[in-house]
């Protein structure tokens, strides 16, 4: 339990819904449900931030191929940012993928997204390239990449 009174695990497969409100609070474009759900399928992917018995943030991560860690989401409810649960859901699923044996990882984000591009360069995450068009609404993407 941190300082502020919130603790960093593994989800549960009946958190899915918490996960994909604040999923679809998030996101112009969320993932759907059914996406989210089959990451429950690879265990330890998914990982929430727990606060007074809610769920209030969540991160996924997967490993694409040998030693490269994809960092697939995160997100925390809106009136639960700026109190540190997204730098503690990046430590953990940087943490876990580096369990996994990644030595690298990457991830995507929209480009104006300056609080989350903010929060990964604080980590180290290096902005690789540009894919434009990446988003559904045509934005484009910076790739990021983290070396462990
Ligand atoms: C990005 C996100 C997960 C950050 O969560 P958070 O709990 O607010 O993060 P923290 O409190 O740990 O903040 C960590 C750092 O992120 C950056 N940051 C977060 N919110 C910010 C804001 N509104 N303005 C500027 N920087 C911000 C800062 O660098 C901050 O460090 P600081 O507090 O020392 O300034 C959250 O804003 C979010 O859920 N956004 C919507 C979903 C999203 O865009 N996810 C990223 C997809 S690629």
């Amino acid at each position: 339990m941190s300082d502020f009174g919130y603790n960093i695990r593994d989800a549960r497969p009946e958190e899915l819904d918490a996960i994909h409100q604040i999923e679809l609070r998030s996101f112009p474009d969320p993932y759907p449900r059914g996406l989210l759900k089959a990451f429950f399928f690879i265990p330890g992917s998914i990982i929430v931030a727990e606060s007074k018995n809610r769920i209030v943030g969540y991160a996924i991560g997967v490993i694409r191929e040998d030693h490269l860690g994809h960092i697939v989401s995160i997100a925390v409810a809106e009136n639960e940012r700026r109190r540190g649960m997204g730098s503690a859901l990046l430590k953990g699923i940087i943490t876990k993928l580096s369990r996994m044996n990644a030595k690298k990882l990457v991830l995507e984000v929209r480009k104006s997204n300056y609080e989350a591009k903010s929060l990964y360069q604080k980590f180290g995450f290096e902005k690789k390239k540009e894919i434009r068009g990446y988003y559904q609404d045509g934005e484009t993407a910076e790739v990021m990449e983290l070396t462990l």
